[in-house]
């Protein structure tokens, strides 16, 4: 599927969520699977639902709900996305990171992605935090094809800090001052929905990954393209095909991303204040 969004979809989506809170948010999050539990520490949050929202799809996969939530946390204005598109949902890679496009519009600078991930460094573990320092995307895809609204941002934008320094060092501190263990990687982002064969994963370490998923690059492609600044992190849901001696299933990236639901909060909202 291949649609064009322009600046004024992009504004009329804007518009809406603009009609239903007087709070203009400053951080944009967008949580992955199982990961949403945030969305209950929003104080004042205004909800709407992804269906309302002109020209937003809607959100296909169990385990992520479809809802927009504006609100703050700990003083800093935030808007929240509750589940997220997927291209091996079928979206467009532009349609898939539309909605960094309306956090842009609302006034968004700074963004929080989280996901699910498999380990592909094998001194990693189920459960571990992994910062992402870095992203190999390898979906074969790309938001920002087709004609380029300059307006937007650069025909061929820099992505040589794609995941903030600066932002990186701010989640460091927020995690040693709160003890959770936090380790710092590279995300390498696949098409799916299919997981990796055990030959995939080797070929991936190999090219210097250390994490593997199904989101995230399309939305930080966006993200810089609009000058917007990530800090990006993933869940060790499970490891990677072929390094335990057992199948992967979407039913152990949910248990795993439940088991580490305080952690995983407790840090961001350890975070979120200092961004
Ligand atoms: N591979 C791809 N995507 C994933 C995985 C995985 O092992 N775990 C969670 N998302």
């Amino acid at each position: 599927m291949t649609t064009t969004l322009t600046q004024g979809m992009i504004q009329e989506a804007a518009d809406f969520i603009s009609s239903k809170t007087s709070v203009s948010p400053k951080v944009g999050l967008i949580l992955g699977s199982g990961l949403g539990v945030l969305a209950d520490h929003i104080e004042n949050a205004v909800s709407i639902a992804y269906q309302e929202i002109p020209y937003f799809p809607l959100s296909t996969v169990e385990g992520h709900a479809g809802e927009l939530l504006i609100g703050s946390v700990h003083g800093t204005s935030v808007v929240l996305m509750k589940g997220r598109f997927h291209m091996y949902e079928g979206y467009g890679p532009e349609l898939t990171a539309f909605p960094v496009r309306v956090m842009k519009a609302l006034g968004v600078e700074k963004l929080l992605v989280t996901n699910a991930a498999g380990g592909i460094n094998t001194s990693y573990n189920p459960g571990d935090l992994m910062l992402i320092a870095d992203h190999i995307n390898m979906t074969g895809r790309n938001p920002l094809t087709g004609p380029n609204d300059n307006e937007l941002g650069a025909r061929f934008p820099d992505m040589s800090e794609a995941y903030s320094r600066k932002l990186r060092e701010v989640a460091k501190q927020a995690a040693e001052e709160k003890g959770i263990p936090l380790q710092e990687g590279i995300y390498v982002g696949l098409l799916g929905p299919s997981y990796e064969t055990p030959a995939e994963i080797r070929m991936f370490r190999t090219l210097g990954a250390d994490a593997v998923g199904m989101s995230t690059v399309s939305e930080v492609i966006v993200a810089r393209h609009a000058g917007i600044e990530v800090l990006g992190i993933s869940c060790i849901s499970n490891m990677a095909a072929g390094i335990l001696d057992q199948p992967l299933s979407h039913e152990e990236v949910i248990e795993t991303t439940d088991r580490v639901r305080e952690k995983f909060l407790n840090l961001v909202l350890g975070i979120i204040p200092k961004l």
